[in-house]
């Protein structure tokens, strides 16, 4: 990996302290992700209905294949043909992904006439057998899932996603996004209904654009840009600099030492009512400089930003007036 390349920014919340951990960390990571990069190669070539664990005793024969299947599930083998996992599995040059790849053998089941106690079943399932399942193609994907507070919190992968009867057809989602996430994170629904907010509600950005549901390297399942910067100059380039003169706040709070990401009652989503109060925080009152005899700071007359313009940082003034 490249040492001597621009330094990886901090995360957004990040304590400088934490920096150098933090890149060895990414270092060990992109080796794990190698290694699983070459294990998926290997697979590749397989058909994917061996990719997930099967009951350790399974012998050829006890498959019996999907046509099987379809005799007394017909409606669910209709709308399984145009699913991802047969659809793209196929176009990508696989032998596709059959009922059996995920139900596990089904010849007991077939010649019981249908005894559920001799198939898998998702709905009985416990949440580590269902991400186990899965996991077991997907697992590059998504490699951190059980480490990520869904997994540790028992939320399995069908806590999202459903197979046969999905409403976002595309990435199989239970309910499209926000509803999705609402549906467990209600208490979150106000934030995005306050004066200001991003426009999660209205369409135009989405919890996963911030947000990994699978999990990320940051809290919260917060997700950064590709040269490990906060997500949000992903959006707000202008933010994001390197700035000849940067102000220390951005680089070592982060964009949340000022902002409330989901929403806030303060226009430009401002963690406090106004600004002078916000800068005041961190910058003491007192030592308010006097400029032209007019002492600036203590006075309410006009907010800081109004001379202070780049506030994120400048590239021509140390003082961010240009
Ligand atoms: C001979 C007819 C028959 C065939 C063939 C058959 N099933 Fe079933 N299957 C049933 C019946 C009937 C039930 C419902 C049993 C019940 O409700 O008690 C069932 C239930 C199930 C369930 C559980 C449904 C639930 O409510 O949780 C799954 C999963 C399932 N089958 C998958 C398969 C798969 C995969 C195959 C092919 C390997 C298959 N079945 C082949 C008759 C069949
Ligand atoms: C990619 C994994 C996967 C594949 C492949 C798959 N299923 Fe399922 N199946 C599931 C999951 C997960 C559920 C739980 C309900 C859901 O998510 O829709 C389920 C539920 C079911 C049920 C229970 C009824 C229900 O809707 O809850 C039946 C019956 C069933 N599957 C049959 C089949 C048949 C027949 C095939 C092949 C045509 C098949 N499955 C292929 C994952 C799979
Ligand atoms: C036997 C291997 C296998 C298993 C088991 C499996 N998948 Fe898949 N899945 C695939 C393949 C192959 C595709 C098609 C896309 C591709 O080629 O990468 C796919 C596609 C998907 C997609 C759509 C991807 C997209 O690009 O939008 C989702 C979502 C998904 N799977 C979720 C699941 C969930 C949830 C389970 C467990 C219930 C599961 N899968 C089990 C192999 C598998
Ligand atoms: C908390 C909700 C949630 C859980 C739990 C979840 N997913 Fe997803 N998944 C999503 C959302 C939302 C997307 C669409 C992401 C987007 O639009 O960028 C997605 C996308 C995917 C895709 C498409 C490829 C991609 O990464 O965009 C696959 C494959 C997938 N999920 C598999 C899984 C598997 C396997 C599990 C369990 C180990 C799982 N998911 C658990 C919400 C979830
Ligand atoms: C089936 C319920 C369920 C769904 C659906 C769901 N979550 Fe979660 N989520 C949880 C649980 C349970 C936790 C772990 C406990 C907690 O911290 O609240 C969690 C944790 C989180 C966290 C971390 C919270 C923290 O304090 O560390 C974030 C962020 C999150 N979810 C975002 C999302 C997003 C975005 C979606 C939609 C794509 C989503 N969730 C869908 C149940 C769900
Ligand atoms: C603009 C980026 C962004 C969007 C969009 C976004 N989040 Fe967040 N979210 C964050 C950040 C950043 C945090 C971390 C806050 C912290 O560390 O204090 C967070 C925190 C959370 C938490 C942890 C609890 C909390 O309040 O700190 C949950 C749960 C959560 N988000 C869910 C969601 C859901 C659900 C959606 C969509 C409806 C969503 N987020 C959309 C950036 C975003
Ligand atoms: C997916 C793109 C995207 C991401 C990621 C994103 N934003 Fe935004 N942000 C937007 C859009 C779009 C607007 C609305 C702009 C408008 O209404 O003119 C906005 C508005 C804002 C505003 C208010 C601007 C104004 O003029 O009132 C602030 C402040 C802001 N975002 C901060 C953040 C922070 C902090 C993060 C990271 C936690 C973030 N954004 C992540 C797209 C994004
Ligand atoms: C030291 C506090 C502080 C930090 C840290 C901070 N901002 Fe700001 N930001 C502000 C203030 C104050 C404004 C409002 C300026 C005004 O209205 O004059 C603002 C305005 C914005 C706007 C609205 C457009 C604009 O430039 O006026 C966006 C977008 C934004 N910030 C994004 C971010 C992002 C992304 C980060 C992290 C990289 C960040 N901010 C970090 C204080 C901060
Ligand atoms: C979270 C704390 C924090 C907040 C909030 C904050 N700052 Fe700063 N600011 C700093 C730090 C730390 C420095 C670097 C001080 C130093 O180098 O001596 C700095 C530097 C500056 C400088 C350059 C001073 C110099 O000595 O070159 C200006 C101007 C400035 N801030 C204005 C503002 C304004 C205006 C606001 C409100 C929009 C604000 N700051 C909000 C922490 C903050
Ligand atoms: C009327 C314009 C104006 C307003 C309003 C204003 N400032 Fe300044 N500020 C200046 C100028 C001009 C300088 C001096 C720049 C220089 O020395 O090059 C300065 C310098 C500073 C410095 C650096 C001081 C130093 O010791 O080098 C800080 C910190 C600062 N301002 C913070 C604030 C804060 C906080 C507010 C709001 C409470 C504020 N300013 C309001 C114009 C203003």
């Amino acid at each position: 990996m490249q040492t001597n390349g621009p330094q990886p920014r901090l995360p957004m919340n990040a304590a400088p302290g934490k920096r150098k951990e933090w890149r060895a960390f990414g270092v060990l990571i992109l080796g794990a992700g190698i290694l699983l990069a070459a294990q998926r190669n290997e697979a590749a070539g397989k058909n994917w209905a061996e990719g997930a664990p099967q009951a350790p005793q399974a012998a050829p024969s006890d498959f019996v294949g999907a046509e099987a299947c379809a005799t007394c599930h017909e409606d669910v083998a209709k709308g399984f043909a145009s699913n991802p996992h047969s659809k793209l599995a196929e176009e990508h040059g696989k032998a596709g992904v059959t009922c059996e790849s995920c139900h596990g053998p089904g010849r007991a089941h077939v010649e019981s006439g249908g005894d559920k106690s001799k198939i898998f079943r998702f709905s009985d399932a416990s949440a580590k057998e269902v991400d186990e399942k899965c996991l077991g193609c997907h697992q590059g994907q998504h490699a951190n899932f059980e480490r990520s507070a869904h997994g540790e919190g028992n939320v399995s992968c069908v806590g999202c996603h459903s197979v046969h009867a999905s409403a976002d057809k595309e990435h199989l989602l239970k309910a499209a996004q926000p509803t999705l996430c609402y549906q467990c994170h209600s208490d979150i629904r106000p934030q995005f209904g306050m004066a200001f907010h991003h426009k999660v509600d209205e369409g135009l950005v989405s919890c996963s654009d911030c947000h990994d549901p699978h999990g990320t390297f940051n809290g919260k399942h917060v997700k950064s840009t590709a040269d490990q910067n906060a997500i949000c100059t992903k959006c707000h380039m202008e933010t994001r600099g390197p700035f000849v003169y940067e102000h220390v706040a951005v680089k070592v709070e982060g964009c949340l030492g000022c902002h409330s990401p989901h929403g806030s009652q303060n226009a430009r989503l401002l963690n406090m009512p106004g600004i002078n109060m916000l800068c005041n925080q961190c910058h003491s009152p007192v030592a308010a400089h006097t400029v032209a005899g007019v002492s600036q700071g203590s006075s309410e007359l006009s907010p800081c930003t109004s001379c202070h313009t780049y506030i994120h940082g400048s590239n021509v003034n140390a003082a961010f007036l240009r």
